[in-house]
């Protein structure tokens, strides 16, 4: 008997101890539960009473009395330059915008939700400034950020990357030496100062510093600066707006390669086309044909530069300038070979002339050696007379011995003299012709010619030196 109350004794002991132990365990269980109830993120949006549709977050601006502004610090780095279209005045930036206010109906004590200090949720959840960029033209491409960030304190921080096709009035006058300053002027889109005060979070030389360490690609276009300006809200806009102003250099090389050098190439070959002989149709087709290469050069140009620039380029100059001058010494040219042409014509004429002139002397030396011809026919029957008088062999000569004879020799001797002088004179008089000849046989007009290209040389390189000179110092001044 005893036993047995001694053994229920135990046994109501041992089940007293098993149910002491499975409460402890249960407690711990509970403290832990409860130790990590507030850790997880949605205990915090529980807190707030926070749901996708709760319309305390994200129907109105979050104050609690509607006199307060919203006061909006904004963030913009450049990205990358994606584009640059001069012909449709347009800039393609990538940009990274950081958006950051209060909301006041957000706060929480971190220490109760195990340290958490910021919260990530869905964009559409919460309440967010309309900013809109004045100079955006189409909607952006790039996927809108699906979440916006909270913290404990009730600031609230959204971070956007948007792909911008926005405007810019381009200045082509110096291109390819240009500078372009594009701006992207953020405001909201329809809240006053009233209810939205704007201002930048960096100066522009944070900006620009930013820009310069994220920078992925920038074309054909060097990244200068990024400028912030804030304009505060004034009376006719009542907005604040905050103007970014990127500054980009372009990168002129690969047109000073493909574009400069080549006219300055179809120029050179239009000075060394004056070394080509002025008779003959070569110089001229191969003038034209140069003019012609510059032209293609010229269609290429007005696919780039936009049909809007009120001044015109100094591009344009260059070239139409190069073109005229070429073109210049393509008349010249023409100008020259219609002197040539003339020369030839005329030479045709004096060929007549020539002509004549040859009958003429050929008369006078049939003149002339008529004369001789009589004169030694005369003076061989003198010296036949003189045989026939004297009587002597006719190998030794009479004209020594006999008087008579010596009468007739010296006036022999005097005419042989007289017809000598006359010879003498007729190749002076026609070396005189032929000399006169041999001075008009280049012609006048192809002497003419030679001169008009010797001075037009001069000019033209004269020209070529001082029109490039003022091309290159318009494009160098800033
Ligand atoms: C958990 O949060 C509630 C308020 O939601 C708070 O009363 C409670 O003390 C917190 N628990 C701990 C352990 O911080
Ligand atoms: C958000 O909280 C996480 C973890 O506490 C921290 O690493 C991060 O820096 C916080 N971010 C911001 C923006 O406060
Ligand atoms: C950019 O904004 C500044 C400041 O408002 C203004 O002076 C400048 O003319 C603007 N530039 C262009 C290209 O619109
Ligand atoms: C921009 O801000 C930095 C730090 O906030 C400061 O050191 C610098 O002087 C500022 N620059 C200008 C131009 O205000
Ligand atoms: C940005 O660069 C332009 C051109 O070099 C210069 O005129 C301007 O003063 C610069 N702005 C700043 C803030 O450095
Ligand atoms: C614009 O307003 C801010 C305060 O919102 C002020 O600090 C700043 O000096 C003002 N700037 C101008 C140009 O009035």
């Amino acid at each position: 008997m005893l036993k047995a109350v001694m053994l229920t004794g135990l046994f109501f002991l041992l089940f007293l101890t098993g149910v002491t132990e499975s409460r402890e365990e249960q407690k711990h269980i509970s403290d832990e539960v409860s130790s990590e109830q507030n850790c997880s993120y949605q205990a915090v949006l529980n807190h707030l009473k926070m749901t996708r549709t709760n319309e305390l977050y994200s129907m109105t601006r979050p104050v609690r009395n509607y006199r307060r502004p919203t006061q909006v610090s904004l963030e913009v780095l450049l990205f990358a330059i994606l584009d640059v279209v001069e012909k449709d005045q347009k800039f393609i930036p990538f940009v990274w915008t950081v958006m950051r206010w209060h909301n006041e109906y957000i706060s929480w004590d971190r220490n109760q939700f195990c340290g958490i200090d910021n919260v990530s949720l869905p964009a559409e959840t919460l309440w967010k400034p309309d900013l809109t960029i004045e100079e955006m033209i189409e909607r952006d491409k790039a996927p809108a950020t699906l979440y916006i960030t909270m913290n404990d304190k009730g600031y609230v921080e959204y971070h956007n990357d948007l792909v911008l096709v926005s405007t810019c009035r381009m200045r082509v006058y110096k291109f390819p030496f240009d500078i372009q300053k594009c701006n992207l002027s953020f405001k909201s889109f329809s809240f006053t100062i009233k209810d939205i005060r704007l201002q930048p979070s960096d100066n522009s030389s944070e900006a620009t510093e930013w820009s310069r360490e994220l920078m992925r690609t920038q074309y054909e276009w060097l990244f200068i600066n990024l400028t912030v300006i804030a304009i505060n809200g004034t009376k006719p806009l009542d907005q604040d707006v905050i103007v970014y102003t990127i500054t980009m250099q372009r990168r002129a090389a690969l047109y000073i390669v493909n574009f400069l050098v080549p006219v300055l190439f179809f120029l050179s070959l239009d000075l060394s086309s004056f070394l080509i002989a002025d008779n003959g149709n070569e110089k001229l087709s191969f003038k034209i044909t140069v003019l012609l290469a510059l032209t293609v050069l010229q269609l290429i140009l007005n696919e780039i530069l936009p049909a809007s620039s009120n001044r015109i380029p100094l591009i344009v100059i260059y070239c139409i300038g190069i073109f005229g001058l070429m073109l210049l010494s393509l008349v010249e040219t023409i100008f020259v070979m219609y002197l040539m042409d003339k020369d030839s014509v005329s030479q045709d004429e004096t060929d007549q002339d020539g002509s004549l002139r040859e009958d003429y002397n050929k008369h006078s030396k049939v003149h002339f050696s008529s004369c001789h011809d009589e004169l030694q026919k005369w003076t061989r029957a003198t010296f036949v007379y003189t045989v026939s008088a004297g009587e002597t062999p006719p190998e030794q000569l009479p004209v020594v011995k006999q008087d008579n004879g010596c009468k007739l020799t010296e006036e022999y001797q005097a005419l042989e003299r007289l017809s000598d002088a006359l010879k003498e004179m007729e190749k002076t008089l026609s070396l005189l012709l032929h000399n006169r000849k041999d001075e008009e046989k280049p012609g006048y007009w192809t002497r003419v010619a030679k001169r008009v290209n010797r001075v037009f040389l001069i000019f033209y390189v004269t020209m070529v030196s001082v029109f490039l000179a003022c091309i290159f110092i318009n494009w160098s001044i800033p």
